[in-house]
């Protein structure tokens, strides 16, 4: 017995770790803060993800093993993962890349060596956090920006439109709208 306890001791601690998902998806209920990073790891598709789990915002890794991923918001609760939103004219992120929320430049995408892939429009104000909306609509807050927020992934459609979204006068969608609703 004084033999066995640790070997099954070792097999429950491995039962426990088989119930619990790797953990890429960060606990934010939602709500990200600035300076606090994401990267883009290996065999995993690392995201915030909303307060109601269906949309994640993070790196999709565009093939198994290509160490490419694409900066997106996906709806995480369908099997297919569907894409949502992604930022246009954006090159896919080499391996280590991270996005991050900047006070001044919003969401920010830099590869491993800190060049600049990607950052979110410009808009008035400083960035003070971000939520993944359960609409499924990334935003921006400021300070005193109360309930509107400064900055919205809504504004700038990629090929999709969401149910409660809106194609502004002017906006354009770069291809046919798919069905990514339930
Ligand atoms: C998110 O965090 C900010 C700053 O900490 C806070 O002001 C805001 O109320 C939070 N929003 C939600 C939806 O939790
Ligand atoms: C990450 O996303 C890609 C593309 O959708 C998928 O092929 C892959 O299985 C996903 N990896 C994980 C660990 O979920
Ligand atoms: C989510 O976004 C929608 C618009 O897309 C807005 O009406 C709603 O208030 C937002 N919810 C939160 C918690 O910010």
């Amino acid at each position: 017995m004084g033999f066995l306890l640790p070997h099954m001791i070792l097999f429950f601690f491995f039962i426990f770790l088989l119930n619990f998902p790797p953990l890429s998806s960060a606990q934010t209920n939602g709500n990200i803060t600035v300076g606090v990073p994401l990267t883009a790891t290996a065999g995993s598709n690392s995201s915030w993800l909303s307060s109601s789990r269906e949309f994640a915002f993070g790196f999709k890794e565009i093939a198994p093993n290509s160490n490419l991923f694409l900066l997106c918001i996906w709806y995480d609760i369908l099997p297919e993962k569907t894409i949502v939103w992604y930022p246009k004219d954006t090159t896919p992120a080499p391996l280590g890349s991270k996005v991050e929320l900047t006070p001044d430049k919003g969401v920010r995408l830099t590869d491993p060596r800190g060049e600049e892939i990607y950052r979110s429009q410009s808009f008035s104000g400083t960035a003070s956090y971000g939520v993944m909306n359960n609409t499924g609509n990334f935003q921006l807050f400021g300070e005193d920006s109360g309930s509107d927020p400064i900055w919205e992934t809504f504004s700038f459609p990629s090929d999709t439109l969401l149910p409660t979204q809106v194609l502004e006068r002017g906006g354009l969608l770069s291809s046919s709208q798919r069905q990514t609703s339930p």
